[in-house]
């Protein structure tokens, strides 16, 4: 895996050169390449096939697009991994697409260099944090790698972009991949006090467990009672950028910007769940990506601070670690989160849901946002029921619901929606107290973690199906992968960053 990807040109990059399947290559018009590559041609035909990569002479690499009719966000992404690979495998520290245009108008030029370079980055994954420098041990350093994109300034600008939000992405992972025992609710915390100082426009705020406690987030404090550090929920804000020149120029808008009902992100940060003493069965399994939802949210806090993106932001990411310990939370346990709201525990492997209440309540009241959107791998169920490849999508808008699912589409974070109805609220009707956060019936686990998060969103809450447009995605199935594949290297995939970043630069 490469170290880094810059948007760097170098003098001596080896040309990429996409084919369509059945089409020739474009001429490059440098007699010596277009020899080599006509060359090459004669001694091995090449198809073009989607993902089907070949390296000439060690300076060309043709990359299949598939067939010319079907191109598209897909096969730019498919290709561009392939090459990666194939550039990996033969050690290359600098690669030059040619024009994308030159090859397909199916998709405008920029919009294929920000996917070319978001794949080139999803592909890559490099985390040697915990390597040692003991020789007998010590792997091979890695490389860097220089990547350029041909055609005008729109596409450099994509490509210059889409690396910056890939550079986000790796925070994420790198913060998802970071182990237990150092990632807990404290370094959380400090990381996100370091990110904000380094980051011009972000600004951090911890809600410690004593600030916690006077707020009443009974929630929180419950799961986090056991942790090997107290839990805390970070805060992170980001004003937006008054939307028009003529605006940011003036002063009245701009604190008019300031004070606009902003976009509120939740992730779910669990930084280990053992389950608690709902013991997780057969045990030792990973799980240090429970903190992905909230990796993600603020690694896109990063990014969308760096784009200057429009909107106003707050990020709440409540961060716990849910162990065992004479002081965690029981079973038959009863909590009153911070909006009133009383839970019986029934399961106390059911801890995002209860985590996200304090976060989705204290946030509704606190910043009055516009739209609430919450990150979370919640439950096994939706890896059941919709396998890895999308992440579920609940939400009590359609307008909201499709600029997701499309967003979706454009990021290559897949979304699929599932129902939100009144009967999964039912579900987590309590008789001891208001609420139970798991229901015996073991139907609908996705959804009735959706329905226990609905009593916590917006003004009405509790007492009805939110209004307030809201978006909760179950990302149990797709913060990690346990294998290596062509698109996505092995590890923490960084889900939801991109995702995020196309949504609101999509709706601005
Ligand atoms: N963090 C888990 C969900 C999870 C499971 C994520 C596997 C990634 C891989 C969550 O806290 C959990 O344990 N959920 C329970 C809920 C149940 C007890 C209602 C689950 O899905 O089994
Ligand atoms: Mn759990
Ligand atoms: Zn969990």
């Amino acid at each position: 895996m490469y170290r880094q990807i810059r948007s760097n040109r170098s003098p001596r990059a080896v040309r990429v050169l996409p084919v369509v399947q059945g089409g020739r290559p474009i001429s490059l018009a440098i007699p010596s390449l277009d020899q080599a590559v006509a060359h090459g041609l004669r001694q091995t035909p090449f198809r073009g096939e989607m993902g089907e990569t070949r390296l000439i002479d060690g300076r060309i690499i043709l990359a299949g697009l598939g067939p010319a009719e079907q191109v598209n966000v897909a096969t730019w992404r498919r290709a561009a991994a392939a090459v990666l690979r194939c550039a990996f495998s033969n050690r290359l520290s600098a690669l030059r697409w040619i024009d994308p245009a030159a090859v397909s108008d199916r998709l405008s030029a920029p919009d294929a260099a920000a996917v070319i370079a978001a794949a080139v980055n999803l592909a890559n994954f490099d985390f040697s944090d915990f390597r040692s420098k003991v020789a007998a041990v010590r792997q091979d350093p890695p490389l860097d790698l220089d990547l350029a994109i041909d055609g005008d300034k729109k596409i450099t600008d994509a490509l210059r972009d889409s690396l910056l939000v890939g550079k986000s992405v790796d925070i994420a992972r790198r913060l998802a991949a970071t182990p237990p025992n150092v990632a807990n609710p404290a370094y959380m915390a400090r990381f996100c006090r370091d990110l904000a100082r380094k980051t011009t426009g972000l600004r951090c705020s911890i809600i410690d467990q004593a600030k916690a406690r006077q707020l009443k987030m009974g929630g929180l404090l419950a799961v986090g009672s056991g942790g090997s550090t107290p839990p805390v929920m970070i805060v992170l804000e980001y004003q937006g950028r008054a939307s028009s020149p003529a605006q940011r120029s003036n002063q009245k808008s701009k604190i008019k910007n300031q004070k606009s009902p902003p976009i509120l992100l939740v992730g779910k940060a669990v930084t280990f769940d053992t389950g608690g003493y709902s013991l997780k069965p057969g045990g030792g399994k990973t799980m240090k990506y429970d903190k992905c939802g909230g990796c993600a949210v603020i690694a896109a806090m990063v990014a969308a601070a760096q784009l200057k993106l429009p909107q106003r932001l707050v990020a709440l990411v409540p961060c716990v670690e849910n162990m065992i310990d004479s002081a965690s939370y029981r079973v038959d346990d009863i909590v009153t989160f911070i909006n009133g709201v009383t839970c019986e525990v029934t399961n106390t492997d059911a801890e995002g849901r209860l985590i996200l209440a304090d976060a989705l309540a204290y946030g509704s009241k606190r910043y009055q946002p516009r739209i609430v959107v919450d990150l979370a791998t919640l439950t096994g169920g939706i890896t059941v029921a919709l396998g890895p490849f999308c992440a579920g999508l609940f939400a009590n808008d359609d307008k909201l619901a499709d600029q997701f699912i499309n967003a979706g589409q454009s990021s290559g974070d897949r979304l699929w929606r599932m129902p939100l109805w009144n009967e999964l609220r039912d579900m987590m009707k309590g008789s001891h107290a208001d609420l139970i956060n798991a229901s015996e019936k073991r139907w609908a686990h996705s959804g009735q973690g959706a329905g226990f998060l609905s009593y916590f969103v917006g003004e009405n809450a509790p007492s009805q199906m939110p209004t307030l447009p809201w978006a909760h995605l179950d990302i149990a199935a797709v913060a990690n992968t346990e294998s290596d594949s062509v698109e996505l290297a092995k590890g923490p995939t960084g889900f939801g960053v991109r995702l995020l970043i196309d949504w609101l630069r999509a709706n601005a």
